[in-house]
């Protein structure tokens, strides 16, 4: 792990693959961090998607600083700020209406908004925001789709997420267009519900290595 803490001002600068996290038991969410981080991944993207997301978010933010913790999975505006006050240092949203984007954007924090198609994509663009996350990425085109979305938009900026595996994140990450990736393959469910935090450093470790 490096000394100083990437920067968090750009999300998709911070690590090749970006680790979405579902934190079931609290409990799990500081070694879950710190296991990502020994392996070479200090950024937790942690999904509200369960009961105690705001508090594993708040958990990681006061127990691990060196480790950048964003919130994931952010559907309603409010979302936003509660994230933020939580601790979350940059958020991620599956779509990109436009009262997400303005609840994001209120925040101060860096956000990487969802788009799926070209005229999402122009949409985060006319707000003056380059960056974003590319969602569900197989099921909506993949590399083909960011190759043809680079040829209109070369200005956009992408995370693509959803359905990409330790075999095909290499050919994301190869595009112009991609800054990271990310995946829930670091943190599978066996693995934290054993509380294997040496089988989580390992995949970081595979992760953080496909970009060097
Ligand atoms: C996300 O929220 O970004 C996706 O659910 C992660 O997709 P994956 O589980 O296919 O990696």
């Amino acid at each position: 792990m490096s000394e100083s803490p990437p920067d968090p001002m750009d999300p998709l600068a911070l690590v090749p693959v970006v680790p979405v996290v579902v934190i079931e038991r609290l409990a799990d969410a500081v070694p879950v961090a710190r296991a990502l981080a020994a392996g070479g991944l200090p950024v937790v993207e942690l999904t509200l998607r369960t009961p105690v997301a705001l508090e594993a978010i708040a958990a990681i933010s006061a127990e691990v600083p060196d480790v950048v913790v964003g919130a994931g999975t952010i559907t309603a505006p409010a979302q936003a700020q509660e994230a933020v006050d939580a601790g979350a240092r940059f958020l991620v949203s599956p779509g990109a209406t436009p009262r997400l984007l303005a609840g994001m954007h209120a925040t101060g924090a860096p956000f990487l908004p969802g788009t799926a198609t070209v005229s999402e994509v122009l949409a985060v663009l006319e707000t003056g925001q380059q960056a974003m996350k590319f969602f569900p990425a197989e099921l909506s085109g993949g590399t083909g789709y960011l190759r043809a979305v680079g040829s209109v938009a070369p200005q956009a900026r992408f995370c693509p997420t959803g359905g990409i595996t330790p075999a095909t994140a290499a050919d994301y990450l190869a595009l112009p267009n991609v800054g990271c990736v990310g995946g829930s393959w670091l943190t599978p469910a066996p693995l934290v519900a054993a509380a294997d935090w040496a089988g989580i450093t390992d995949l970081a470790r595979a992760a953080a290595s496909l970009r060097s």
